[in-house]
């Protein structure tokens, strides 16, 4: 019998995008369904989802599901698609999901995922579809493995083991103890320290859930340990401590399909490792066109593809701006997120006219274009559970310049200009002049060992960053789940 896994997340490409969240919803599934198992995917049917989607899916039916103190009755509506194999049922509540893209604010965001978290079982029973495992994704899916086993235990779906994977430990749906307990409807014993309760007045879903999920994973092994850590832990790292016997870090691949270079329709030039070099430099002019750069493949181009928040180190990269560009190099963003960092690039690219370019949008199509035509991409983060920019540039031979944090760490061997191994440009303390010198280090091989930097190229786009390893690992986890049965947990 093949596993049964049921994905319970609130974004997957294509449907909608707003991070590597995303992506991992939607390669992690199609990997896991390469390997034999049986895979859907329950996300919710966001009015901002593009019609194209909406198009094509079908009607399964609805029922009504009780929700929050007092149980007051719910709509669910159930559509269905599939994409090469993989089951996508959507739920439609209108009045949850007609508005936000598809986040709006915490105060909406606890009922609406609430509502999801619950309403993802209850179509699992509805569809009489049992998963051995429910495997959910971050705190909007963190109630799943609490109802799993109150609301839900002695339901078909209450068979279910569940796994509960940390993509970001900085969100964790914290609201009012009050909030909480009115929206979720679950008993009060829930909201005391072990489970829900953060302090006098306030509830974490996230923490909850992590103490109620059967296994608990990150998406890199140096994440799983720093999160352990007062500074990375962002208030849960006792909580997580307590639990580390469940947790597990298991890196996230990419979707080698949709990520490659060869194939790539959004490309100006295709390329694999022996065309690389000479078709970058056509790809580089291209970009630099399309841009408004100045035109000149003798450049060295450095990206950052990124939500422009303080997560993504982005203070040390305005600390050294100025350092970091002179008449050889050229620098293009691509970003949306806090106004500080969005006006401060704007600022760079006004006072460099040519030299520096602020795209202050997301733009799937763009983002191919920067990682065929830039030579070396910045990913200076703060803290990094995994990171996916890093590995899809490598994928396209564009040279990573990484600070040594969770999945950076885990997935960019630094480079070592005596022996010439290594896949990028690393830094470990979090500073500016840190950052500096790593992106010198690149731009010395670049300009003065060319052969070594080409050598290099080549060799990243020949790392295996594929979902292959991982999702073995997570099939790994899901078996030893079944074989240990309820009883065993
Ligand atoms: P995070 O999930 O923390 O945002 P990741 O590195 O895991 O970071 O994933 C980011 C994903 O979002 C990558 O696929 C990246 O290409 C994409 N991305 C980020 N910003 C933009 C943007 N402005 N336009 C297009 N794609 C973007
Ligand atoms: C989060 C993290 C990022 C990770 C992604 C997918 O958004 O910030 O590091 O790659 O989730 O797991």
């Amino acid at each position: 019998m093949p596993t049964k896994v049921a994905f319970i997340g609130s974004e997957s490409y294509p449907f909608i995008k707003t991070g590597g969240l995303g992506d991992v919803m939607y390669a992690l599934p199609r990997a896991l369904r390469r390997e034999g198992c049986d895979v859907r995917v329950i996300l919710p049917y966001y009015a901002c989802i593009p019609q194209k989607f909406k198009d094509n899916v079908t009607w399964k039916g609805s029922f009504m599901m009780d929700l929050c103190q007092g149980g007051q009755s719910y709509f669910v509506g159930v559509m269905e698609t599939e994409i090469d194999g993989v089951v996508y049922d959507l739920i439609e509540n209108r009045e949850f999901f007609d508005w936000g893209n598809p986040y709006t604010g915490l105060w909406e965001d606890i009922p609406k995922y609430c509502y999801f978290s619950k309403a993802a079982l209850a179509v699992l029973n509805y569809l009489e579809w049992i998963p051995d495992v429910v495997h959910c994704h971050d705190w909007q899916a963190a109630l799943v493995p609490v109802y799993l086993r109150t609301s839900f235990a002695g339901t078909p779906v209450g068979a279910a083991r569940s796994v509960l994977t940390i993509h970001n430990l900085r969100f964790q749906g914290i609201c009012s103890l009050d909030h909480l307990k009115y929206w979720s409807g679950l008993p009060d014993y829930l909201f005391d320290y072990p489970v829900f309760k953060m302090n006098d007045h306030e509830a974490n879903m996230f923490k909850g859930g992590l103490a109620y999920a059967d296994r608990v994973t990150t998406v890199s092994a140096t994440y799983a340990e720093e999160i352990q850590t007062d500074f990375y832990g962002e208030g849960l790292n006792g909580h997580l401590w307590y639990h580390r016997g469940k947790l597990r870090g298991i890196v996230n691949g990419i979707d080698v399909d949709i990520w490659n270079p060869r194939t790539d329709a959004l490309l100006p030039n295709t390329y694999d490792e022996h065309s690389v070099l000479e078709v970058k430099r056509a790809n580089k002019r291209a970009l630099q066109e399309r841009l408004g750069l100045t035109v000149d493949d003798g450049k060295f181009v450095l990206g950052l593809i990124s939500r422009l928040t303080d997560q993504k180190g982005l203070d040390l990269v305005n600390a050294v701006f100025e350092q970091m560009l002179d008449d050889r190099t050229q620098v293009v963003i691509l970003g949306t997120g806090d106004p500080r960092y969005e006006n401060s690039f704007r600022y760079y690219e006004g006072i460099h006219p040519g030299q520096v370019c602020a795209c202050i949008k997301y733009d799937e199509s763009l983002s191919h274009q920067i990682y065929a035509g830039a030579d070396a991409l910045l990913v200076p983060s703060l803290f990094e559970p995994c990171g996916l920019t890093q590995l899809i540039a490598m994928r396209y031979g564009t040279v990573p310049v990484v600070r040594e944090t969770g999945g950076l760490k885990d997935t960019v061997e630094p480079f070592n200009e005596y022996t010439g191994e290594g896949n990028g440009f690393t830094f470990d303390r979090y500073r500016a002049d840190l950052l500096l010198d790593a992106v010198n280090r690149g731009k010395d091989q670049y300009f003065d060992h060319r052969n070594v930097w080409d050598a290099l190229v080549r060799r990243d786009m020949e790392k295996d960053v594929s979902w292959d390893l991982s999702a073995q690992r997570y099939i790994d986890l899901y078996e030893e789940l079944k074989e240990l049965g309820l009883q065993g947990l």
